[in-house]
This record gives C-alpha cells, sequence and structure tokens, in this order.
C-alpha cells in the first residue's frame, strides 16, 4: 500500500477523504495532521479527531498544525462548512488522544524514520504545515516519495475569480511547497467540480446502510445546501477525497506535467496557480496538474470503502 500522511483541515470533504483512505486496503494512513483552514485549529482538530471516531480509526496518530497562516491573517470558510467546520452531523466526543508534536515537527520525525521514496504528503488543506516541515527540517524534501494535494485550479477559482481556497488562504506556504523541488501533482477545480455528490452518489452511499454512510449522507445534506446558497452549484463539488482517488488508481484522473507558479503580489490575482500549459514540460519539470477525473469510478472507490469500514 501507498503510506501516506493526510493534512487536513475537516470540512466535510476532508472528511471523506479520511474516510477513503481508512477504508481503501491499497492506502496506509500512516498520520493525521490538521491545519488551520476551513475553521480555527481548535475546531478543524476536534473534527478530525470525532471523524476517526466515526469510523473506529485506531492506531493512526493524529497531530495538530498551523493555528494561522505563514504571513496572513486567519481566513476561515464558514459559509461553506459552517460554524462548527463541520456542520451537519452530531460530532461524537473524541476518544483517542493526540500526538504531542505539532504536526510540522509530527511530519519531519516520520519521513526521517521512513525509507527515501516511502511517504506520500497529501495535503487538502492550506500548506502552512508542509511547508514550515520543509523548512524545519529540508532532508525531508528528497526522502519524500511525492506531494499529491487538492488545491488550485488552471482555468477556474471559488475564493475569487481566479484563485482557490487552499493556496490563496497561504500563497506564501504554497509556493514553498510548489518550489520545494519534490514531486507535486495539484488536484484543483478542474478536476473535483467534476466529483459531484449527485443524487446518485447519496443514494449509493446511503445504501451502504452504516452509521459511518449516515455521516457522510448528513455532511452531503449540509456541503450541498451551502454550496447551492453560495456558490450556485446544484450538487456540491467533493474535492478532497480525489487526491486520495488518485493515489490508489492513477488513471480516475488526466494529468499533465506544467510548470506552476503561484502568485503572491496579483492586485486581483492572490492565490491564483499560474499553470503553463504553452508547450511540453521541459524534462526537468517536477510538477503535475490534474485536468479531468473519471467520476463514476471515483464515487465507486468512496462506497466501496464505506462498505468496507462497516459499523465499527
Ligand atoms: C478546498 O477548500 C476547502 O473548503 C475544502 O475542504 C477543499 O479542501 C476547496 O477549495
Ligand atoms: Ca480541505
Amino acid at each position: 500500500p501507498t503510506k501516506i500522511i493526510l493534512d487536513c483541515d475537516p470540512g466535510h470533504d476532508d472528511a471523506v477523504a479520511l474516510l477513503l483512505a481508512w477504508g481503501n486496503p491499497d492506502i496506509e494512513l500512516v498520520g493525521v495532521t490538521t491545519v488551520v483552514g476551513n475553521q480555527t485549529i481548535d475546531k478543524v482538530t476536534r473534527n478530525a479527531l470525532s471523524v476517526a471516531r466515526v469510523a473506529g480509526i485506531v492506531g493512526v496518530p493524529f497531530a495538530r498544525g498551523a493555528e494561522r497562516p505563514l504571513v496572513r491573517p486567519i481566513e476561515t470558510a464558514g459559509a461553506i462548512h459552517g460554524e462548527s467546520g463541520l456542520d451537519g452531523p452530531v460530532l461524537p466526543e473524541p476518544t483517542i488522544a493526540l500526538d504531542a508534536r505539532p504536526a510540522a515537527q509530527f511530519i519531519v520525525d516520520t519521513v526521517m524514520a521512513s525509507e527515501p521514496g516511502e511517504i506520500t504528503l497529501v495535503p487538502t488543506g492550506g500548506l502552512t504545515n508542509i511547508a514550515l516541515a520543509a523548512r524545519l527540517e529540508p532532508r525531508i524534501i528528497p526522502r519524500v516519495k511525492e506531494v499529491v494535494l487538492m488545491g488550485g485550479g488552471v482555468h477556474v477559482g471559488n475564493w475569487s475569480a481566479t484563485s482557490e481556497f487552499n493556496i490563496v488562504i497561504d500563497p506564501e506556504a504554497a509556493a514553498i511547497v510548489f518550489g520545494a523541488g519534490w514531486p507535486v501533482t495539484m488536484i484543483g477545480l478542474d478536476v473535483t467540480h467534476q466529483a459531484l455528490a449527485t443524487d446518485e452518489v447519496v443514494a449509493a452511499i446511503a445504501a451502504v446502510g452504516t452509521a459511518p454512510a449516515r455521516f457522510v449522507g448528513e455532511l452531503m445534506e449540509f456541503f450541498a445546501h451551502a454550496y447551492r446558497d453560495t456558490q450556485g452549484f446544484d450538487h456540491p463539488p467533493v474535492h478532497d477525497p480525489v487526491a486520495v482517488a488518485y493515489l490508489i488508481d492513477r488513471s480516475l484522473v488526466r494529468t499533465v506535467a506544467a510548470p506552476i507558479e503561484i502568485e503572491r503580489r496579483g492586485e486581483f490575482t492572490l492565490g491564483m496557480t499560474v499553470v503553463d500549459l504553452r508547450a511540453a514540460a521541459p524534462d526537468d519539470c517536477v510538477t503535475r496538474v490534474g485536468l479531468d477525473l473519471d467520476a463514476d469510478r471515483f464515487w465507486a472507490l468512496v462506497v466501496d470503502a464505506l462498505t468496507r469500514i462497516g459499523d465499527p
């Protein structure tokens, strides 16, 4: 299996990413780290631990990460994810204790204790923790197998006309991560706006018939209303699990190698992922961008993971 650290800000779609990573046999979850984003660090960390309880996740360390972006003030997404960051279902009291280390230290320790090329980083929130880890111990950069992140967009934004939430909330961190030299695959909005929780998808999840599946159903109900009311979507895009799904089956997402720069100074374009698709990328290009998703097979993986998780 592919060993991953999921760095997340749950978050409705982050919760689904966590369930997919836990329930799929081709992924080994070696740790979960949290980062400020959809809500404050206290809230998203509690949410991660609540989801762990719902899914019966045991034996996986959870570490709390950055409480604010590197440079900019905190910007949360209460309009999309609610006051708790995970509005909709009742969130059970966490039963597992946090790892004592800050997320960046946990990432450094885990990568340095593993073989080179063993650990894949999967950020589904702002990139603050990953940038801090790379600065804390640069020797992790050649040791990490790859970074597969949800964020950005080639032709579309959501937090502004040009920019996606995970990148725009900490563009300095994003610039560090995209420019570090490790392989980075960007699963952006071009891909994840195809991961819609349609009525058929919601019905297939409900048919699993377990408590974790009901929990996801309640998450999707809130998420659908939020996306309908604030973003004009008929069905909500469930972004974050696509990054995990890509690691399970690369044929789910069409990707191309391309140079990617993060806009940090634009008057109207702060946080834009500037992807150069004009020509074939140079041979030494280590960044890739996702462009298309096989949505049916993606959702089949989510339903399969929920089926395997069962009723813990
Ligand atoms: C991203 O922003 C967050 O609100 C979601 O969890 C996802 O990671 C989508 O732009
Ligand atoms: Ca997220």
